[in-house]
């Protein structure tokens, strides 16, 4: 499969202008849109898309399902949910790395521009390849691992073990923070990124896990951990107002304790 990799920032030449507001449309808005096709081979471009928006929803999600629907079935992009629990939505939208079916479109002011996730490989148009990224969460185990008995019934916790969670077992794994995180961006082959690390933080922080000695040593690595620099871009773009640099250095600070 060909393969376009689109840095963060880049300039895209100009693609077609398509008009769909007719001269009646009172409330017009146009979408700039990133769109690249491994079957063409030609250069990625951005394609303008001027919209009635009583035509369609208020998010952005909205709008792109308009535009595929009753405009250009070419346009491809991923969603499900359609209200912020899967994560498959994610996209660069004004320059910033969120769901478009979270994001209102009267936030945006002016034109509205949509790119694929940043420094990601492109599969086509919004829809960037991921692979690594669910590569990466594999590898940190992201699930409960013990070696005792089961018990009769279940694992307890005590109210106080289960509020140690809240703030990390809300994660989509949208990866807006891994795509955000100039670290990754750079050292992404060896970096876990900051979504990864939240996730292997999660299970580290479970009183049920009787594993966290040898998730600790998983970690012990100069890339896979300690790439982060706490540039913060991650924590400011999560969608779900989640804080995964916190979770970074909870895990250092574990490094630190047991040495
Ligand atoms: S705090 Fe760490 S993980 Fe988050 S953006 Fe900065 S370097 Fe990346
Ligand atoms: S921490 Fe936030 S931005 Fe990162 S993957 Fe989870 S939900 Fe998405
Ligand atoms: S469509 Fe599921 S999070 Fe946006």
């Amino acid at each position: 499969m060909a393969e376009f990799t689109l840095p963060a920032n880049s300039k895209v030449q100009p693609g077609k202008t398509v008009v769909v507001a007719g001269p009646e449309a009172k409330r017009k808005k146009t979408f700039r849109i990133y769109r690249w096709d491994p079957d063409t081979g030609a250069n990625p471009h951005e394609d303008k898309y001027e919209i009635d928006l009583d035509k369609c929803g208020p998010m952005v999600l909205d709008a792109l399902i308009h535009i595929k629907n009753d405009v250009d079935s070419t346009l491809a992009f991923r969603r499900s949910c359609r209200e912020g629990i899967c994560g498959s939505c994610a996209m660069n939208i004004d320059g910033r790395n969120t769901l478009a079916c979270l994001k209102p479109i009267d936030d945006v002011k002016g034109d509205v521009k949509i790119y694929p996730l940043p420094h990601q490989p492109v599969v086509k148009d919004l829809v960037p390849d991921l692979s690594r990224n669910y590569a990466q969460l594999a590898s940190v185990k992201p699930w409960l691992q013990t070696q005792s008995a089961p018990p009769s019934r279940e694992r307890l916790q005590s109210p106080e073990e289960r509020e140690k969670l809240n703030g990390l077992y809300e994660c989509i794994l949208c990866f807006c923070c891994t795509t955000s995180c100039p670290s990754y961006w750079w050292n992404g082959e060896r970096y876990l990124g900051p979504a990864v690390l939240l996730q292997a933080y999660r299970f580290i922080a479970d009183s049920r896990d009787e594993m966290t000695g040898e998730r600790l040593d998983d970690l012990e690595d100069p890339f896979r951990l300690y790439r982060c620099h706490t540039i913060m871009n991650c924590t400011q773009t999560c969608p779900k107002g989640l804080n995964p640099a916190k979770a970074i250095q909870e895990i250092k600070k574990l490094m630190v304790a047991r040495r």
